[in-house]
């Protein structure tokens, strides 16, 4: 591993806005304005640009890959932004951090599409997330999810039928102008890579 990588991800911890441990009550901003978090946030950019863009309201950016986090939490910095925060952690371990019933949104961006029928329960979609999700969202929470993947959409759609309810599903986010305008005007970094390349897909859902 390049040393400088090495030495991100041994610091990132000691950031002001990364948490590597739950926060005592689950407090992780000095306000209680609604909390969304994006999992999956690679180098913060969606998480930075949404922050920015609903000041009211505060982000968190997860994700495992800490030289990604540093990134994101010093792009932060430099914006001093004080509604955006990052945790690094696996999403599996997501429940541990945040007390029952404290998120109000979810967005799942442009997660690893995991193939292989073998890797299915690895995605961040399947029944195993749901359920983790679940238990963070408060009672009327919600959750959108963002992907160029047409077989991983399929799949998750299937899965949300199966464990809630579908409230808006987008089969061409930039091709017309179905779905909320907030799709086409902030992207995320993959999505700024791929959209180009074929339709992405939305769906906006509630976990029963
Ligand atoms: C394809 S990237 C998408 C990044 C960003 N959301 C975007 O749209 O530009 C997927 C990200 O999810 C993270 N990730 C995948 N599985 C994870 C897991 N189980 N726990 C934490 N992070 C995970 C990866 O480290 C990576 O940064």
């Amino acid at each position: 591993m390049p040393r400088n990588k090495q030495k991100q991800i041994d610091e990132v911890c000691s950031f002001e806005n990364v948490f590597c441990e739950p926060c005592v009550d689950g407090k992780y901003f000095e306000n209680d304005a609604p909390l969304i978090l994006e999992i999956g946030c690679g180098y913060g950019h969606y998480t930075i640009a949404m922050a920015e863009r609903f000041p009211e309201k505060n982000f968190l950016g997860v994700d495992k890959k800490g030289d990604r986090i540093w990134n994101a939490s010093k792009n932060a910095s430099k914006l001093s932004l004080k509604n955006a925060g990052f945790v690094r952690i696996l999403i599996e371990e997501i429940g541990d951090f945040f007390p029952e019933g404290s998120v109000d949104e979810i967005w799942i961006t442009f997660p690893d599409p995991f193939s292989k029928p073998c890797k299915h329960k690895k995605r961040l979609t399947s029944a195993r997330f749901l359920a983790i999700y679940k238990r963070l969202l408060k009672p009327d929470g919600i959750l959108h999810f963002k992907t160029d993947n047409l077989k991983l959409f399929d799949y998750s759609v299937e899965v949300v039928r199966e464990h809630g309810e579908i409230l808006e599903e987008v089969r061409d986010v930039h091709g017309g102008s179905d779905g909320p305008q907030i799709l086409r005007e902030v992207l995320t970094h993959y999505e700024g890579k791929f959209m180009d390349k074929g339709p992405i897909y939305y769906l906006r859902f509630r976990i029963s």
